[in-house]
């Protein structure tokens, strides 16, 4: 592990490319792995998800740090025939296996998968109903531009719903869940990464589960969004607190 990577600091050096090349690594394995970390929870997180997206019925949505595209896939389903939905992503790996994924899921309109950063988005103004985002806003060198992003491709009325990992507040759930996080899940992806280092510093499987220490959650999170200039920002606790959903509305 490289010296610049403070274990608790989640903004280092040379972040976005390690974090491409850390998904690149792992883009062949990452739903597997996915599912039986969250056991099975992510699906359930992501319908929760839609939920909060309210009626996405002929909306035009947008998917930042697709990946593998499953929540772009769901809103694709729940958009239909008259929507329109975008997956974006820094890593073209990932975004193969979206591509590849796709081709099985009979959506009612495909989603369009392409290379972008959620730094700074090609996207207009005031151009989409609805901006969803998974896990990717540990990965980004600046949380709060992202969310600027998200707050200025949204048309006003717009939402944008945002899950990310979290930690427990109640102690006693907090060191289970730590437990968890440091045996099982870190054990899991190392059998997958086999605890190679990526650019020198940390293995993907590492850096996954350690980027959650110091990383904004909860009432720190939904300030960025008002910052952002969303006029209400809310968290919502899963999973008795490993993961936060956030809800951004734009006046
Ligand atoms: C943990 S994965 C989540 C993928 C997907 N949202 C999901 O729910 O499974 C994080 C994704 O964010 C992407 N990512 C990281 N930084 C990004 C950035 N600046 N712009 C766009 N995507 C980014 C990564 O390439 C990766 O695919």
């Amino acid at each position: 592990m490289n010296e610049e990577i403070k274990p608790n600091g989640t903004q280092f050096e040379g972040k976005e490319e390690y974090v491409k090349e850390v998904f690149t690594e792992i883009a062949s394995y990452y739903d597997e792995t996915n599912d039986m970390m969250s056991m099975g929870m992510i699906k359930g997180w992501h319908r929760f998800m839609m939920k909060k997206a309210g009626d996405l019925g002929s909306k035009r949505c947008l998917d930042v740090g697709t990946g593998t595209g499953e929540i772009a896939f769901l809103l694709s389903e729940n958009a239909g025939e008259g929507g329109e939905v975008f997956g974006i992503d820094i890593t073209p790996k990932m975004l193969e296996y979206a591509e590849i994924k796709m081709k099985d899921r009979n959506l009612p309109k495909p989603v369009v998968f392409e290379i972008g950063n959620a730094l700074s988005l090609r996207f207009d103004n005031d151009s989409f109903d609805v901006v969803t985002s998974g896990y990717m806003l540990r990965n980004v060198t600046d949380i709060q531009r992202a969310i600027d992003e998200m707050y200025r491709v949204l048309k006003p009325g717009g939402r944008a719903v945002v899950a990310e990992l979290s930690k427990p507040e109640n102690r006693a759930i907090r060191f289970f869940y730590e437990l968890y996080m440091r045996h099982r899940v870190y054990w899991l992806g190392r059998r997958y990464d086999k605890g190679k280092p990526i650019g020198g510093k940390y293995s993907p499987y590492e850096w996954l589960t350690s980027s959650v220490e110091g990383f904004p959650r909860g009432k720190e999170m939904t300030d960025k969004f008002l910052r952002a200039g969303f006029s209400e920002a809310q968290y919502f606790v899963k999973s008795m607190g490993a993961v936060n959903i956030y809800l951004g509305l734009k006046k």
